[in-house]
């Protein structure tokens, strides 16, 4: 008998978090890196927020809550999917986590039964293959390549479709690619879905506010109310309001799968952060109106990272719709070598010479399921980003 669990086998760690790590270590030696790994604003929490935290916890409101949610903060998630989104829910219909990640794994331990599909486009958040298959089910991936700017068409969709179908995970803006879904080319998608009447689609809307420019978020079930019935849209604080450490995610679904979802949690993490959740009332029921000029500093950045990057021989970076990444192709770049002799024979390779010699840490784009590729994430300072791109144009100009 084995003591670890067989579906542990089935499952890898985060390449992200291995990244991080690796460029702390090298900073740790006293190497001068730069980190463009990270996968949060790098902006503190408004002070609007972090006001009603701490009004929470001089209140006493630091005891359990119910298992998914104080009833202020669904009411405000409701509140929030009808101005956003034009999505009516009750407070009945609305589940709150421990963030994002917490209720997409809820969804799937809830609803998974071994054999279960799950179609993910490729690229994907790193998180979403394991979570399934830590759920029992089997991912599906559909590629969405640079030529099509990161999506997948409704062919391709149409064609992934099996009788074992359970789940279409739908992620707009997306990490790790920034590409969004205008209403046209999902709707094109949701066309399909509504044939296909026993998919359910779980969308990922954590970087619903992060699009820019004429890109105008829109989620599955508003874009084809025939799918209401059958949809889980998931949403967050993390991204928006600068709050990944609170760690509060919550979704919207027929109340069916919810009950479903709380039972989940209830034997297991029991409610998020009491403190975190009124904390979130503020963040959704608040002013707005540090999300413009947030997003306006996020344009500046995608368009310098673009421009920088498009000046390395060997990379093509798309410049993307929507959320603090980019994801190069470095197709360009495979084959060379580099002054250190390494010879890039692949985008994991390329990353590892980059980082150790030019201190410049990025993701590989075979952790996200889409190679030759990286992932930069620009949220931090235009000054880092300058530095370390010219470090990539160095290094790229440095391979022969
Ligand atoms: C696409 C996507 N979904 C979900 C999450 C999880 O966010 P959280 O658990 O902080 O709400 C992340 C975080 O990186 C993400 O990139």
């Amino acid at each position: 008998m084995t003591f670890l669990s067989a579906t542990l086998d089935r499952v890898k760690p985060s390449p992200t978090i291995a990244v991080t790590t690796k460029a702390q270590e090298l900073k740790a030696a006293g190497r001068d890196v730069i980190g463009l790994g990270a996968g949060e604003p790098d902006f503190d929490t408004p002070q609007n927020i972090k006001d009603a935290g701490i009004a929470a916890i001089n209140a006493g409101k630091t005891k359990y809550t119910a298992v998914d949610g104080i009833p202020e903060l669904k009411q405000a998630i409701c509140t929030k999917f009808k101005r956003d989104n034009d999505l009516d829910y009750t407070t009945a219909q609305v589940t709150v986590g421990t963030g994002g990640k917490q209720v997409l794994y809820n969804a799937f331990i809830a609803t998974l039964n071994a054999g279960d599909e799950v179609i993910i486009p490729a690229p994907y958040w790193v998180s979403y293959p394991d979570m399934v298959k830590l759920g029992g089910g089997e991912p599906v991936f559909v590629e969405g390549v640079m030529e099509q700017g990161y999506k997948i068409t409704a062919d391709q969709l149409e064609a992934a479709i099996t009788p074992k179908t359970k789940w279409f995970l739908f992620n707009s803006p997306s990490n790790p690619t920034g590409a969004g879904y205008s209403w046209d080319e999902l709707k094109a998608l949701t066309d399909v879905l509504v044939r296909h009447p026993h998919v359910w689609v779980m969308t990922d809307d954590m970087y619903e506010h992060l699009a820019y420019g004429d890109f105008k978020f829109c989620t599955p079930a508003q874009v084809e109310p025939a799918l209401y019935d059958r949809t889980l849209t998931i949403n967050g604080v993390s991204k928006a309001y600068a709050m990944t450490g609170w760690r509060i995610g919550y979704a919207a679904g027929p109340e069916m799968l919810i009950k479903a979802i709380r039972k989940v949690q209830s034997q297991s993490t029991s409610n998020p952060c009491t403190i975190s959740q009124w904390a979130a009332v503020e963040a959704l029921n608040g002013t707005q109106d540090y999300l413009a000029p947030n997003n306006d500093l996020f344009i500046t950045r995608r368009d310098l990272v673009v421009d920088l990057l498009n000046k390395a021989p060997g990379i093509v970076c798309p410049k993307p719709e929507g959320a603090f990444y980019v994801y190069p192709s470095i197709a360009g770049c495979i084959g060379k070598t580099s002054k250190a002799d390494v010879t890039i024979t692949n985008d994991e390779v390329f990353a590892t010479a980059l980082l150790e010699e030019t201190g410049v840490a990025v993701v590989f784009g075979a952790a996200f399921g889409l190679s030759p590729n990286f992932r930069v994430s620009y949220a931090t300072s235009n000054e880092a980003l300058r530095e370390a791109c010219n470090r990539i144009i160095t290094f790229c100009e440095g391979l022969s």
